[in-house]
């Protein structure tokens, strides 16, 4: 069993997605587990400040270190195991290899950290710091959610009609799925591979493979 707890301002921007679809079914067949810490809850003096001016000048805010550790701390202290993700436009590069290699029987904390930044000492207590790419966003929850559907997705189980091993046939060496059509067999005068109508399952395996994307 997988168990994200995503600690964040913004639950209300995340939740629903977990509430649909695939993960939602991932939950309910009791593969993946999602938890919510309010980092505003850790927040200090009387209006809950999570955030304050850099050090030497500049714009914006950053997140502090205290509510951040105290927010941390606190699911440590349930499960001190637990993995700690951190969304940042300086970390590694995400892609499906880094997906499948992340353990799934395993605990992550996913901090989403807001405004301008964070204090550069947050890092001290991460484990792993991902970017999504090479461009900014306005925070860690659409990276949190798209760390945790690209790895929930593989866990055996979780995606209907297919086996593990039709996954595993096309998933070795990162290929994307081949290219795929259903009814009708012409629309528009666009017509599905004839290969894939002859009912020739070795030749469909051979021209499947021959057509899979490379990530
Ligand atoms: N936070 C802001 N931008 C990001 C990015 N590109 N990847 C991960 N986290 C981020």
């Amino acid at each position: 069993m997988i168990k994200f707890t995503i600690i964040t301002l913004f639950r209300e921007a995340i939740e629903p997605y977990l509430k649909t679809s695939m993960m939602w079914k991932a939950v309910d067949k009791g593969l993946a587990e999602f938890d919510f810490v309010n980092l505003r809850d850790f927040g200090l003096g009387p209006h809950k400040s999570v955030d304050d001016t850099p050090y030497g000048g500049g714009d914006g805010m950053l997140l502090r270190c205290e509510p951040v550790f105290t927010a941390i701390e606190s699911v440590k202290a349930k499960d001190p195991e637990a993995k700690v993700i951190l969304p940042t436009p300086v970390g590694e590069i995400w892609n499906q290899k880094l997906a499948k290699e992340l353990p799934i029987d395993a605990h992550y904390i996913i901090l989403c950290p807001h405004y301008e930044g964070y204090d550069e000492r947050i890092l001290s207590i991460v484990d792993y710091k991902i970017s999504l790419g090479k461009y900014v966003l306005t925070g860690g929850e659409l990276p949190a959610l798209i760390i945790i559907d690209s790895v929930v997705r593989l866990i055996p189980g979780v995606l209907g009609g297919e086996t593990s091993a039709e996954i595993e046939s096309f998933s070795d060496g990162d290929n994307l799925e081949y290219p795929q059509y259903t009814k009708p067999a012409e629309f528009r005068g666009m017509e599905v591979p004839e290969i894939l109508l002859s009912g020739n399952h070795g030749e469909i395996d051979r021209w499947r493979k021959e057509h899979s994307g490379k990530l």
